[in-house]
């Protein structure tokens, strides 16, 4: 079942967030679950709950989908990353510090290289919604993820929106496949994502958009 988000769900929405991740290139940040909630969950329990989107069998939460109408409605993914990092002083956690030097030498390495390092959402007025989505493993290959894209994509066409966007990674294959089935395309630079590694490996970002089919506008 695909449904939205209550309130009541946000302890059982808390829990599928420090799981839906697992086995996935995009899993793993800086290894400190709270400062990544308040990134990439809290704001979009705030700000854009009616767009927050719950696959559920059983009664047990399997996956969501973070959808965000328009990245104005949310502080930039630079400064709540910024504001996480400080309020919870990551970089002095020694799980984390190895991600932070990584980043920093990343970012020194672009530099010489005179090569462009990823950052936050593009804030191109054609796509001005975004969204995340994650599911645990089991639910993966039952189209639940489906589920929970047609209902974000039928939301913006109802909504008029021109259309979205979304950041994942180009070694995230299986995520990369599932977008263009749903009508996403690959769009812009794939730059180095900087501090993230992957089976040992640096990643690179990949940005995909989507508009509503013509004249579907209400
Ligand atoms: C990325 C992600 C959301 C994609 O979801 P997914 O379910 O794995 O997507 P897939 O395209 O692999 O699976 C869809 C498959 O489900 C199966 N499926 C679809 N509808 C189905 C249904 N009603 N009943 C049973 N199976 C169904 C089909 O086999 C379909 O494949 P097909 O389109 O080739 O026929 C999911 O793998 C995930 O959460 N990964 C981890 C986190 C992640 O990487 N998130 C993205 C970060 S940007």
């Amino acid at each position: 079942m695909i449904r939205t988000y209550t309130p009541a769900d946000h302890t059982a929405l808390v829990d599928l967030f420090a799981r839906a991740g697992v086995d996935s290139p995009s899993g793993t940040l800086w290894e400190h679950l709270p400062s990544e909630q308040m990134v990439y969950l809290d704001p979009y329990i705030e700000h854009c709950p009616d767009t927050l989107f719950l696959a559920e069998v059983d009664g047990e939460l399997v996956g969501y989908l973070t959808g965000c109408p328009d990245g104005a409605l949310l502080p930039s993914e630079d400064d709540l990353m910024m504001r996480a990092i400080r309020q919870h002083k990551v970089t002095l956690r020694p799980r984390s510090m190895p991600f932070f030097l990584r980043a920093l030498a990343d970012a020194a390495t672009a530099k010489l290289r005179g090569r462009e390092l990823a950052s936050g959402t593009d804030g191109d007025e054609r796509w001005p919604a975004h969204l995340h989505i994650n599911l645990v493993p089991e639910a993966r290959g039952t189209g639940a993820a489906q589920g929970l894209m047609t209902a974000w994509q039928d939301w913006l066409t109802a909504a008029g929106s021109p259309g979205c966007h979304l950041q994942t990674l180009v070694e995230n294959t299986r995520a990369v496949r599932f977008f263009e089935k749903s009508g996403f395309v690959a769009h812009g630079p794939t730059p180095l994502v900087p501090g993230v590694r992957h089976a040992g490996h640096r990643v690179h970002q990949q940005t995909m958009v989507w508009s509503p089919p013509a004249g579907s506008w209400p």
